[in-house]
Parts: C-alpha cells; structure tokens; sequence
C-alpha cells in the first residue's frame, strides 16, 4: 500500500546486511551518547532521509524530550517538552505503533514547535516505537526523505527492526551506567563515613585527653565537607550523564566571570604562594554563566593544588582556530607536576586522580569529568597538554554571542 517502487531483493538484503553490521556496532558501545549519535545517523542511512531523532520518555517524569538528533541544534531541541497529545511522537509512544506522515503540510496532529524553533521545514516523517522487553521506551523518527521519494512499507521495517535493537542497547547503557554510577559512588562514600564513626568512637572514651578532643572534632568537620562536595558533585554528574541538566543559555562577558572566578580562589592561591595573571582580552559569551563557573573554579583550583609553592597560573583567551563557528579558546596555564602521557588519558574520567597527587590534596575526581560534559554540552572541546616537572595547560572552547 505504501510501495509504488519497492525495492529489489538484493537492495532488501544489502539493508538487512547493514542492519546486522549496525546492531553489532551498537552493542560494542555502552556510552550513552555515543550510541544515540551511531543509532540516528544509521536512521538516516537506512531510511535515506535528511534528518533523524531520537526521543526518550523521562524514566522518572514520562515526559517526552529529544535526546539526540543529526539537527545542528540538539541543545534546542532538548529543550522542548513533546506534548503526549497533539505530537506524531506522542502518539506513537501512546499506540506503540509506526505512523507514516507523507506530507504534514495536510497533518493537523503535527507539533509545529520543532520547526518554528529551529526555523526547519518538516516535509514528510516516519516515527517508530522503540521497545525494549515490551516497553515503549521512546520513538525513533526520520524525518524528509531523499530527493522527494515517499516512505516505502521497507523503511517502516527496517527502521522498526531498527528501533528495537537500539531500544535495547539505550537499556543496557543506561543500566551500566546506573549500576558503575551507584558502586562507585558508595565506594567513595565509604571513606569518610569510615573516618567519622572512628571519630566519634573516639570521642566517646571517658579517657581521651581533652587537648586530642578537638584535633577530633576538626577531622570530623573535614570529612563533613567532604561528604557534602562529593554528595553534591555525584548529583551534578548524574544529572549531567543522564541528559537532565538543562543549560540556561544567555550572552555575558567571559573576562568578567574569569575576574570573579580568580576572586573566589585568591586566598587560596596565597596559601601556597601562587600567583595568577589575567592576560585575556574580553569577549562575550554565549553559554550557562553559572555551569562554565563551575568549570573556571575547577580549572583554577587544580591549578592552585597541583602547583608548586610559589607558583604561577595565566588565564588566556584568543579567537579559536578549530571551529567553523565563532568559538573563543581559553588556556589556563600552571607551572606545576605536570601530568604524565599515561595519565593524560583518563584526565577526564570520573573518579580518576593521579596517586602521587590525590595523597596531600582533597579533591573527589568529579571536578573534570564534570568540566568535560558542561563544555560539550555547549558545543566546545576541552583537552589539556602537559609537560612532567614543566606544567600543564588545560583549553576549553566556548561560543561566542551572535549579537554583537
Ligand atoms: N593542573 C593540574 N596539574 C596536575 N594534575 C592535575 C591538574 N588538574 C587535574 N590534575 C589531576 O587530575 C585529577 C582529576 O582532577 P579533578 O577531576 O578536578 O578532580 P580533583 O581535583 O577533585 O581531584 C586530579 O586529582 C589530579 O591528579
Ligand atoms: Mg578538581
């Protein structure tokens, strides 16, 4: 019924072919992002369309939201809550069954929003169920097919078959995730509750010489902290991997948030007689001021500790090279350890500290891994070089403010 060309045998074969291939690919990865970029640029590719997306109902909320798509605007799009009714996605999610628009323009269920936001034209859609053990779990679209030809009964197959096996390659990521997430979250949170019971043990005993009462009392207060920075960093980074931290995306000048970030770590550079210089011209930002704070303090903090005494640390900012758009690069520079090749690796790993540092510093490991998903969820990159005994630098890119 939808077939005025359907196609060959071999064209049906070199497709399913390619299905098998892409499963495998899909399987070998359990990073969530990664895996939706692989399962919508296989959508395209299968269905010959322009465009493909992928939406996720909120495990917690039920609310339907773009989780990835090939648009350029991902970010926008995220942003956008698909209403259940009055939305192709929304009901196919509610039927659990495919749904063809040939042309939208004659379509009054179509949820315009998407494309007012983006200023795209929608011309025709196919939207699937994804369902992993018989749960709907989202919606998998192609959106425009190539050089005007219509949805064909095989695009609808092949795309349900699939939708199914990315549904239950998104469960496995995100069961990884979870259960990586919860063990080595308790892990690190055994530590300092480990320290206070021992504390307060010790504090019990009748015999405790009251001048060691308060060296007590100051552990415990230390570990306190330390139990709050990495509660509140763990919720940080979870929020961040499962995709629920919005950004709250506005234009500010970059070289007065860098002001106000050296301000808050001054005292604590003069502790260990490290010294800082701003050598940045200004430049307006267009970005969430208070996540790319966040960062900054990152940056400047390890810059301060793994420094050496009496070090120094340079802020620099220029026009970036690298991106096609108009993005700024930002350099902190420290005159410290440096950090080993083997090491550099896993710099932006969660729980990941360099021993011979993580010894005389407090720190949880979150700071860049933290750093690495705020910036890429702005569009920019961050990476470091390093030099053993010299330093390291750690860039970051950002996008510039349009508006000028
Ligand atoms: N500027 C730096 N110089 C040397 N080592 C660094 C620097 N920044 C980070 N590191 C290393 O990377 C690790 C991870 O940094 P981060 O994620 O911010 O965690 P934290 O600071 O809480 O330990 C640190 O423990 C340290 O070993
Ligand atoms: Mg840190």
């Amino acid at each position: 019924m939808y077939s005025n060309s359907s196609p060959t045998e071999t064209q049906l074969l070199a497709s399913y072919e390619r299905l098998i291939e892409i499963s495998h690919q899909l399987n070998s990865t359990l990073d969530l992002g990664t895996l939706l970029r692989h399962i919508i640029s296989a959508a395209t590719e299968l269905t010959k369309t322009e465009e493909a997306s992928i939406l996720l109902l909120d495990p917690t909320t039920g609310e339907l939201r773009f989780e990835s798509t090939t648009n350029s605007n991902t970010l926008e799009m995220e942003d956008i809550i698909v209403p259940k009714e009055g939305s192709i996605a929304g009901w196919v999610v509610t039927h659990g069954e495919p749904r063809v628009i040939q042309d939208v323009s004659h379509e009054p269920s179509f949820f315009s929003r998407v494309d007012d936001t983006l200023e795209f034209k929608t011309r025709n859609l196919l939207g699937v169920p994804m369902r992993a053990q018989n749960r709907v779990i989202g919606v998998l679209e192609a959106v425009n097919k190539k050089d005007g030809a219509r949805f064909e009964e095989h695009d609808i197959q092949v795309l349900i078959t699939l939708a199914n096996q990315a549904a239950i390659a998104i469960e496995n990521a995100r069961l990884f995730q979870q259960s990586d997430f919860i063990s080595e979250m308790v892990h690190e949170l055994r530590t300092p509750l480990a320290a206070l019971k021992a504390s307060t043990t010790l504090l019990l005993r009748p015999d405790l010489p009251s001048e060691k009462r308060e060296d007590i009392i100051y552990t415990m207060q230390g570990e306190t902290e330390r139990l709050i920075r990495l509660t509140s960093e763990f919720l940080d980074l979870a929020r961040l991997e499962s995709g629920r931290a919005k950004l709250d995306i506005a234009s500010f000048d970059l070289l007065r948030l860098i002001k106000e970030s050296v301000d808050v770590v001054l005292s604590q550079a003069s502790d260990r007689g490290v010294t800082l210089e701003i050598l940045c011209e200004p430049f307006t930002i267009s970005g969430d001021r208070g996540k790319i704070k966040q960062v900054l303090l990152n940056l400047l903090t390890n810059a301060i500790k793994y420094n050496r005494q009496g070090g120094t640390i340079t802020l620099d900012a220029r026009v970036s090279p690298v991106h096609e758009e108009p993005f700024v690069e930002l350099a902190v520079n420290d005159t410290g350890y440096g950090i080993s090749k083997e090491n550099q690796k896993n710099m932006f790993q969660k729980f990941y500290r360099v021993a011979n540092t993580a010894g005389f510093t407090t720190g949880t490991g979150l700071g860049l891994a933290i750093a690495k998903h705020i910036i890429e969820a702005h569009g920019g990159h961050i990476w470091l070089e390093s030099q053993e005994d010299v330093g390291s630098t750690f860039y970051l890119t950002l996008p510039l403010s349009q508006q000028s």
